[in-house]
């Protein structure tokens, strides 16, 4: 099964334009610093919902990364950018590799989990692929207690003459459930001048710190959430920082329920 949303499927060789791997800098650097924290040492670390490989780009100079996303469009822009690193699909839901890492890292692609028994299985799968002693790092784009509803923008042009912008308006039709909605429209504009429009609606999950925290001890993890440090022009996220206890026995990559 691949992706339902176009703009990680038809419209995947626009991602490089609609979100730079460049703007990916400091919060790779802080995921990298996080992903360190392990109490054991970080070599190699696992990424659910890699997408196009923006954040990987960044962290392979420092550990060898295997990516894993749902869509095999984004996956073919990510093997562009990051030939050396591993890439497979899957599902963060459900996903079995038979074999563990030493970190496992859920950066924006957690948000497509919209209740919190989806939200269960992904962080199911980071503890079942994460060594003792190891860590899993979750950064949602919000938390139910950092949402704002927000209008974005941005988008860039390459030396072809191509170029994408974007505009993303996020809002909660109700606050008594787990999801909010994003309303996505582009303008994308080919090397031949001529310029296409897109609109597509995506629903992404919203929980509570307390939600986050249960579900991660649930699974077995040491966990505790911390506020992003970060310099971009954003309010910044709530990260979760779950640590695999070094006692808990042989992870069941096989397929642990
Ligand atoms: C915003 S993009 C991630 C971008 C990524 N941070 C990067 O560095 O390019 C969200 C990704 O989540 C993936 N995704 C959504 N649901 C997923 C799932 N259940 N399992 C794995 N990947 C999923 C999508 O295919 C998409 O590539």
């Amino acid at each position: 099964m691949t992706t339902t949303h176009r703009m990680y499927g038809a419209l995947a060789t626009w991602w490089p334009l609609i979100s730079p791997p460049e703007e990916y800098t400091g919060e790779a650097a802080y995921a990298a610093a996080l992903l360190g924290s392990a109490e054991i040492p970080v070599h190699e670390v696992l990424e659910l919902g890699s997408g196009g490989g923006h954040n990987a780009v960044h962290l392979t100079s420092r550990f060898t990364m295997t990516l894993v996303d749902l869509s095999d469009d984004m996956l073919a822009m990510s093997r562009r950018l990051n030939p050396g690193c591993e890439h497979l699909q899957g599902d963060m839901r459900d996903l079995r590799l038979g074999r563990t890492f030493d970190a496992v890292f859920v950066h924006d692609a957690v948000d497509y989990m919209l209740d919190e028994t989806d939200l269960a299985k992904a962080v199911r799968t980071a503890f079942v692929h994460c060594r003792p002693g190891g860590v899993a790092v979750f950064v949602p784009d919000h938390t139910r207690e950092t949402f704002q509803p927000a209008t974005e923008h941005g988008g860039s042009d390459d030396d072809t003459g191509c170029g994408a912008r974007y505009l993303a308006w996020t809002w909660d039709p109700d606050p008594a459930d787990t999801w909010v909605c994003t309303e996505y429209a582009f303008l994308l504009r080919g090397a031949d001048g001529a310029v296409h429009t897109s609109h597509e609606t995506h629903r992404t999950g919203l929980f509570s710190r307390d939600t986050w925290l249960h579900l991660l001890g649930d699974a077995g993890f040491d966990a505790q959430a911390a506020v992003e440090v970060s310099t971009d022009d954003r309010l910044p996220r709530d990260v979760f920082i779950a640590h695999r206890p070094s006692t808990s026995g042989t992870p069941d990559a096989l397929g642990g329920s």
